[in-house]
This record gives C-alpha cells, sequence and structure tokens, in this order.
C-alpha cells in the first residue's frame, strides 16, 4: 500500500473543513457565503483527492451525499432507546393547554400556590420521524420511526438531505442520538407535482403525482432508488435525543434545542418557554395565526415539560410521556362530497375543470370549489361525479381535489364512466360555443374561439389589469364580467375607452367609485415595458421572462418582428418560449391589440439600446429593499433596481451589494451591518440609478 502523502492528506483536511462550513450556511442558515461555482470547485478539488487516494475517504466527507446504489429492500434497525409517540389533545381550544397544565400539577403533586411549571412550547412538524445516530460526532445510520421498537435503514437516503450534519459541530462523543422530522416544505411539494404533471403528460407511463407533503417525504425518505428519492428535496428539524452515552444532556428541553441548533442542526425558530398554561394557550394561537405563513405544514404544537428532571419523575404511560402533549389544529385535509365537475375557460382559453363540492371547512375557511387541474389527472386519480373526495387547503395554495375515498363509492357512480372532457361540454366551450380542441402533446383542451371568447377576454383583461402587469386599482372580476357580458367591452383595449357615464350603469357603481376607476385606468397608461409585456399574457411569459425580453429588445416592435432564432438569443430564452412569442405575434389580432393599446395612450420609458450596448449601472449588482422610502414603493424602487441591470433580492447575504433602508427597516438592517453590507438610502439608491457604469462598481 502507497502511504498518502501528508499535503494530499492536510488539504483533504482543510478541504472538509470549508465545504462543511459552507453547506451549513447555505442550507440550514440559508445564508450564502461563496458562489456555487467556487463551493462546485473545492468540491470537485476533494473528489479529485478521494479518487487519487482512496484511504483517504471518511463517511463524513462532503462527497459522500452523493446518490448510492439500488437497495433490495431496507435492513431493520432495533431502536436503543425506544420511539415514542405523544398523547394528543383534542380539544383544540385553549382548554387543550390548560388541562394539559393540570394534569402534570396534578402528577406532580402540586399544589396550588406551588410555582408554575415551565414548559417549552414548539412546532409539530407534519412530516416523519428519524432516529440519526452519530458515533464519535459521524452520522453513521439513519433510522425511521417504524412501529417505535424497530425501523429501517434509510441512511443512503437520508445522507441526501443537506440539512443532516455528516458531521457535528463541536461534539464527539461516543454516541449522540438526534431525533426530529423529515419534511417537504410546500413549495417543493407543489414544483415536485408540477413536475410530475409534466412529465406525465409528455407519455411517461410510471411517473405519480403525491396527494400531500407529508405522503411525498414519507415516500422518498422510504424509496429503494436513491436517485428517485433525491428528485424529492426534503428538510430536517431537530427536536429530541434517543440514545446517548459520554455527552452531558442540557438540564432543560429549551437547552437541548439550543445544543443541537449549535451542533448545526436546523431548530425550528418558533419555540418559547412558558411558565404556566398561559403562554402555552399564547403560542398555540400564535401559530394558529402563522400557520398559513410558513413554509410548511404542521398539524399542531407540542408542549414539553422544560426540566428533564421533572420529565423523569413524571415518567411514562404506556407508550406515551406524561411530560409531552401535541394540541392539534384543525385538519388541512376533509372528506366531502364531489357534486359536480363544471369547466372554466382561462385567459389562453384553456379548459379547466373545476370540482364543486359539499361545502366544507377545511385549513381555516369553507371550501365549495376546487382545481382538478384537467382531464387527464381526473383519469389518473380516478375521481368522479358523486365520489367522497379528499380536499386540501394548506397555506395560500388554492384548495386541491387530492383523491377519491374509493371505499366510499356507491355503485351508481362506479357504474359511470370516466370523465369525458369533450363529451362534458359536448365539443363546445361553454363560455362562447366555439369548437374545443387537444393539441398533440399537450393536456389542456382548449377554446378556439380566441379573442370573440368572452371568457378569455375577462380574463385577459384581469390579467392585463392585474398588480404586477400595468395595474388599474380597482378593476376586479365583479366589474370585468359585468362590461364585458353587456358589450359595453368586447376587447383589452376597449377597456381604455371606458367613460364615468358607463361605468355609472354598472350595479353596485356610483359615480365616485366610477370616477376613481377611470382615474386608475388613466394612470395604467404610464407603465414600464416589462409590466405591458408580462399583461399581454404572452404563454410561458412569466414577469422575469419579460423583463428579458423587454431588455433585449429594447421596444415593442423589435420584439413583435423577431424570429425564433433572434429570441433564441435572448438569455434564458430557450426554444418553449421563443416559439410561444412567435406563436403570438404571428396572430394579426395580437398584433392589432398592441396597435390599438399604444392608440388609447399606453407608454413606457425607453430603455436605452439593446442589452450590449444598454447604460445599465447596476449590471451583476444585488439589491436588497427594507423599510418605507420617502417616495418611492417598493414594487417602483424594485422596477428601477431591474431597469438598471440590478437584481432586487429578498433577503440580506454576503452576496448582496447594497442594503436600501428606509423607516422602520428592522432585522435586515441588522444583518446587513453583521455582514458589512453597504447601507443606502432612496437618495443613494438614486444617485446609484444615475451613476455611470464605472461608478458602481466595486
Ligand atoms: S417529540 C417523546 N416534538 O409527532 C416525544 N414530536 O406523536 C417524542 N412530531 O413521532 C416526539 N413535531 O413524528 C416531538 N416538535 C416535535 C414534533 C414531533 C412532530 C411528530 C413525531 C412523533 C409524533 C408524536
Amino acid at each position: 500500500m502507497t502511504s498518502i502523502p501528508a499535503t494530499a492528506a492536510k488539504r483533504a483536511d482543510e478541504l472538509h473543513a470549508i465545504l462543511h462550513e459552507h453547506a451549513y450556511k447555505y442550507y440550514v442558515l440559508d445564508e450564502p457565503s461563496i458562489p456555487d461555482a467556487d463551493y462546485d470547485k473545492l468540491f470537485q478539488e476533494l473528489q479529485a483527492l478521494e479518487a487519487a487516494h482512496p484511504e483517504l475517504q471518511r463517511a463524513d466527507s462532503p462527497t459522500q451525499r452523493v446518490i448510492g446504489q439500488v437497495l433490495e429492500g431496507f435492513d431493520t434497525v432495533v431502536h436503543t432507546v425506544p420511539m415514542l409517540s405523544i398523547r394528543t389533545e383534542t380539544d383544540t381550544t385553549a382548554g387543550g393547554a390548560q388541562a394539559f397544565d393540570a394534569r402534570v400539577r396534578r402528577e406532580l403533586g402540586l399544589a396550588e400556590s406551588d410555582a408554575p411549571v415551565a414548559y417549552s412550547a414548539e412546532l409539530k412538524f407534519d412530516g416523519l420521524a428519524i432516529n440519526l445516530r452519530y458515533e464519535h460526532g459521524v452520522l453513521v445510520q439513519a433510522a425511521t420511526r417504524g412501529d417505535g421498537e424497530k425501523g429501517e435503514d434509510v441512511t443512503s437516503n437520508i445522507r441526501t438531505l443537506r440539512q443532516i450534519p455528516l458531521k457535528l459541530r463541536g461534539v464527539s462523543a461516543p454516541v449522540l442520538e438526534v431525533r426530529g422530522e423529515v419534511y417537504m416544505r410546500r413549495d417543493d411539494f407543489e414544483a415536485y407535482n408540477e413536475r410530475q404533471r409534466a412529465l406525465i403528460a409528455a407519455g411517461a407511463k410510471n411517473e405519480k403525482t403525491v396527494v400531500n407533503p407529508r405522503n411525498a417525504a414519507a415516500g422518498a425518505v422510504r424509496q429503494l432508488d436513491p436517485n428517485q428519492s433525491r428528485k424529492r428535496p426534503l428538510s430536517f428539524f431537530a427536536y429530541g435525543l434517543g440514545d446517548v452515552q459520554g455527552w452531558t444532556v442540557p438540564a432543560t428541553h429549551g437547552g437541548l434545542l439550543d445544543a443541537l441548533d449549535a451542533m448545526g442542526f436546523p431548530v425550528a425558530k418558533q419555540r418559547v418557554i412558558s411558565l404556566g398554561a398561559d403562554g402555552l394557550v399564547a403560542f398555540h394561537q400564535a401559530m394558529g395565526a402563522e400557520r398559513d405563513k410558513l413554509p410548511y405544514d404542521i398539524d399542531g404544537v407540542v408542549y414539553k415539560v422544560d426540566s428533564r428532571e421533572l420529565q423523569a419523575r413524571l415518567g411514562f404511560v404506556s407508550r406515551e410521556p406524561r411530560w409531552a402533549v401535541a394540541h392539534k389544529y384543525p385538519a388541512q385535509e376533509q372528506t366531502t362530497l364531489l357534486l359536480d365537475i363544471d369547466v372554466q375557460v382561462g385567459r389562453i382559453g384553456t379548459l379547466t375543470p373545476v370540482a364543486k363540492l359539499q361545502p366544507v371547512f377545511v385549513g381555516g375557511t369553507t371550501v365549495s370549489n376546487a382545481t382538478l387541474h384537467n382531464e387527464d389527472e381526473i383519469r389518473r386519480k380516478d375521481i368522479r361525479i358523486g365520489d367522497t373526495v379528499i380536499v386540501r387547503r394548506a397555506g395560500d395554495v388554492i384548495p386541491q381535489v387530492v383523491a377519491a375515498v374509493l371505499e366510499r363509492r356507491p355503485p351508481e357512480v362506479a357504474a359511470l364512466a370516466p370523465f369525458d372532457m369533450f363529451a362534458r361540454v359536448g365539443g363546445k366551450c361553454p363560455a362562447c360555443g366555439s369548437p374545443i380542441e387537444r393539441r398533440e402533446g399537450e393536456v389542456a383542451w382548449r377554446c378556439t374561439g380566441g379573442v370573440t371568447c368572452p371568457a378569455q377576454v375577462k380574463q385577459a383583461i384581469l390579467h392585463f389589469a392585474s398588480r404586477r402587469a400595468v395595474e388599474i386599482e380597482g378593476l376586479g372580476d365583479e366589474i370585468v364580467e359585468q362590461v364585458v357580458d353587456l358589450g359595453i367591452v368586447r376587447t383589452l383595449p376597449e377597456l381604455y375607452k371606458l367613460g364615468v357615464a358607463k361605468l355609472n350603469e354598472l350595479e353596485r357603481m356610483g359615480e365616485k367609485s366610477a370616477s376613481k376607476l377611470v382615474d386608475a385606468i388613466e394612470r395604467s397608461k404610464a407603465t414600464t415595458l416589462p409590466r405591458f409585456l408580462f399583461g399581454l399574457g404572452i404563454r410561458h411569459v412569466g414577469e422575469t421572462t419579460a423583463k428579458d425580453l423587454a431588455r433585449h429588445f429594447g421596444d415593442v416592435d423589435k420584439l413583435m418582428d423577431a424570429s425564433v432564432e433572434q429570441l433564441l438569443e435572448v438569455p434564458d430564452v430557450g426554444p418553449i418560449v421563443a416559439t410561444s412569442v412567435r406563436a403570438f405575434f404571428d396572430q394579426p389580432h395580437h398584433r392589432e391589440i398592441v396597435e390599438q393599446l399604444r392608440a388609447a395612450g399606453l407608454h413606457w420609458p425607453a430603455i436605452a439600446g439593446t442589452a450590449s450596448d444598454a447604460f445599465r449601472p447596476l449590471l451583476g449588482k444585488t439589491l436588497v429593499i427594507t423599510g418605507t422610502l420617502p417616495t418611492l414603493s417598493r414594487d417602483e424602487a424594485k422596477d428601477l433596481i431591474e431597469a438598471a441591470g440590478g437584481k432586487a433580492s429578498g433577503s440580506v447575504s454576503k452576496k448582496t451589494d447594497w442594503l436600501v433602508a428606509g423607516e422602520e427597516a428592522g432585522s435586515k438592517l441588522d444583518k446587513a451591518r453583521e455582514l458589512g453590507v453597504a447601507v443606502l438610502d432612496e437618495a443613494g439608491l438614486r444617485a446609484l440609478l444615475a451613476a455611470p457604469p464605472d461608478a458602481a462598481a466595486d
């Protein structure tokens, strides 16, 4: 055996340390400290070193997150310390917390005059429990909970989770088992399903969507093919311990969570220590209100007696600790009856099936409509009118029908044919009667009526008037519905002919609101080219693409005349977008709409030149806006930054070039100071925007 050169071993150690540090900052703290490309370079250097000297390979190396082999099955792991469950408090009101406190006090034999008990309150994550075993600070095994006594060895899948440290920070105890929840964020879940739907639409046979983030996470963890597992991005929160040897466990649960945080685990920042029940009640309420804003699902909160000594005194009943309780929230999934399937016509004529439901209280509101996406999705899920279905509403995502409960399908429903869009609408657009078509390779049926279809005109107007497009304040569904149905507005540009007198005729529209709306319509004429382009509603052209197109072509005429090849020259524009833009402007009525809007007075500041010769002082710069600026709204400031070639980001990191801070700037300002990021006020921003490119360079 050749011996390893000391320099190689030393460099490998250095690389381990650097890569672990950056990965921690990136994945756990969400504060990238070096560019991705630099990270990749260092990573590759370590890979090369390990390839040349296999003896240098270590289980905790950052390179060991790579995808392993397809497994035959999972090995069984016997938990050294059983993984218990917690008792659930069924009373979802404040009473739940009070009942728990009363029980704890009784079991501890405390009198009313005794001091309040300290509790640690935290979130109850809706994922699956995992036991992570670290030996001498290195991750050696990850196991599912299983039946609590025995679980499955899922180490190779868990290793791919970047949020789980392969090596603990500052702890090298012989044995330390950390427990927590593996979960999938809601945005990752939506993106995963979106991708699955696209794969299925493209003809993939073995692909499926998943019903909720928890099932998605459980499926990913228990996936035998790590390559499949990797496609489902998972996250992790630590909240407890299993077996421990050679490490002093903190005296309180709160102290333990701090210690886990310091070891490099993600620990949810939503946690409090409460003396007595009042703080628990407040926490339950506060988190209930914040639930929709969290990026992941929680199904309740958990209260734990904070002191480990008291925990030991309380002990366990059957398989549950007496010192912990789960206090739930109303469910975000419910079953209800599918009464009918309606078909709605969207902006570009897409026919979308919408479930009409027996109203059901779910995720905090009463839901009576839910999306069914498209015909294929309904067939794949085998959902039929008359079925009992599971409805999910979580966060601000629109309600979805996730599945039919087949056991509860009545025989007459079982006898029905699967959903057929064409048959359902008799082959005609339900809004205008034009024939419908489903093009090769597409999942959606479409109305062929184009601008003659009132449903499409309504959607087009609403989109054009929306906040991120030209923004016509106060122009909502109801008004658009009426003006189109009454024939007052037949095309988008006719919107700009609306006068106070005409609007006054509408239901529930007084003179004052009519003139306010006319003013708003007038104001919307002064817009920006990206907003205008986005507002046109070209398929596949979202806000970002609209900005890219505006920047590249500089005006709308050049864009309308651009060939697919010329469109492909725009950074970030691929064949799908290029073809879609070309197809849009190939339709003469779309060009007419652009002409008529310009004739109606829509205008925007010229964008100087094209990408190559533009005067863009903030090119390549990242700015973050915080607080209230004296004259600019946040959107206006963002538009100005982007027009100058800069990027407006939401969070401060070392990559931020400037923080633009207004009044009541909060944590972002602190963070910027901490990281040494330059801070500007609005005047400073304006100065930057006016500066020649050189002055803006560092
Ligand atoms: S503590 C002995 N804390 O809920 C106490 N569990 O029924 C062990 N869970 O299997 C669990 N969030 O999957 C605890 N903050 C939290 C939790 C949590 C979610 C899950 C976990 C466990 C189940 C308990």
